[in-house]
């Protein structure tokens, strides 16, 4: 039996604009890279070889060991696992530095165990680490990260993950500014209730961008990319946030949102040229408000995280 596993997990785009905890995506860059190797007695340990990110000092906090715990608890196992970090995506970015380490783990460990479990059953354990992090299980990061492409979560209870086809010349363009939201903060200032008009502009978006990616239609995808609930709300913590998808929408974006939580911004295009374009464009636009700004481009990742 296999001692150690080096793995690879994607940073992933939550929500897509109009759909808030129930659809996510899935990039092939940046993403965490892990190894996990199994221990003589129980227990976990967590070394970080990351250049620059500072985990929670406890490690049962930890996204990847409280994920874990959870999956070996339901196999019954007693075993026990050392993680080390090589890369980490930079934990409040908006593209899913949580889930990459909640996925990477779970999915380390169940290939090393001779894969016990289907890949979309480790969803559930991943979800937990979601929840030590953000306070709240949303599938809309982890679901994405462990099946590759754009996942729909059309339920939580019972849990049901949708994979839905794409277009395949669909490209992302993330800005991340170097400013740092917390999802569990950013949850916190979102509005409890909502009007109908907003629930009926929202659903049809919603439906229209399912619709989009499945039929490869852009013009559909792009009108759909639009968020009345939540983009309003949070896009207040980003500074230069409408001007920036402004600059985007002008360089032939289909639409731009916020990723996740934020403060990463994305934006979607129909050609790699373009994406690369946009993210020329968006960038420039955030350093006139001088915020510090990284940009990715990347096809979305079909894969989810893999074995390296
Ligand atoms: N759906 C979650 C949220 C994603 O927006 O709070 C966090 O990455």
């Amino acid at each position: 039996m296999k001692e150690s596993i080096r793995v690879f997990s994607p940073a992933t785009v939550a929500n897509v604009a109009c759909g808030f905890d129930v659809l996510g995506f899935a990039l092939e860059s940046p993403g965490d890279e892990i190894e996990v190797r199994r221990r003589d007695e129980p227990g976990f340990t967590v070394i970080n070889k990351t250049a620059d990110t500072v985990f929670p000092g406890d490690v049962n906090k930890n996204t990847a060991v409280v994920s874990l715990k959870a999956y070996l608890e339901h196999l019954g196992s007693e075993d026990g696992f050392e993680i080390t970090f090589h890369s980490k995506i930079k934990p409040g970015s908006g593209i899913g530095s949580s889930s990459a380490s909640a996925a990477a783990s779970v999915f380390a460990v169940n290939e090393l165990l001779g894969r016990p479990l289907a890949q979309t059953d480790l969803v559930q354990f991943a979800m937990q680490g979601e929840k030590a992090a953000a306070g709240v299980a949303h599938a809309d990061n982890v679901a994405p990260a462990l099946l590759g492409g754009f996942v729909l979560v059309r339920s939580y209870d019972p849990l049901d993950l949708i994979q839905i086809p794409y277009p395949e010349e669909l490209y992302c363009t993330i800005i991340h500014p170097q400013i740092e939201v917390k999802t569990e903060d950013a949850r916190k200032i979102l509005r409890k209730g909502i009007t109908l008009k907003d629930a009926v502009t929202q659903w049809g978006n919603i439906a229209g961008l399912i619709a989009g990616l499945m039929k490869g239609d852009y013009p559909l995808i792009g009108r759909s990319l639009k968020d009345v609930i939540i983009e309003p709300i949070r896009s207040m913590l980003i500074p230069g946030f409408d001007e920036v998808k402004e600059a985007a929408l002008a360089n032939g974006a289909l639409g731009a949102s916020i990723s996740g939580s934020g403060p990463s911004m994305f934006a979607l295009s129909s050609s790699l040229e373009t994406a690369q374009q946009v993210a020329q464009a968006m960038t420039k636009t955030f350093s006139q408000f001088e915020i510090e700004n990284h940009s990715y481009v990347s096809k979305i990742n079909k894969q989810g995280p893999k074995i390296l």
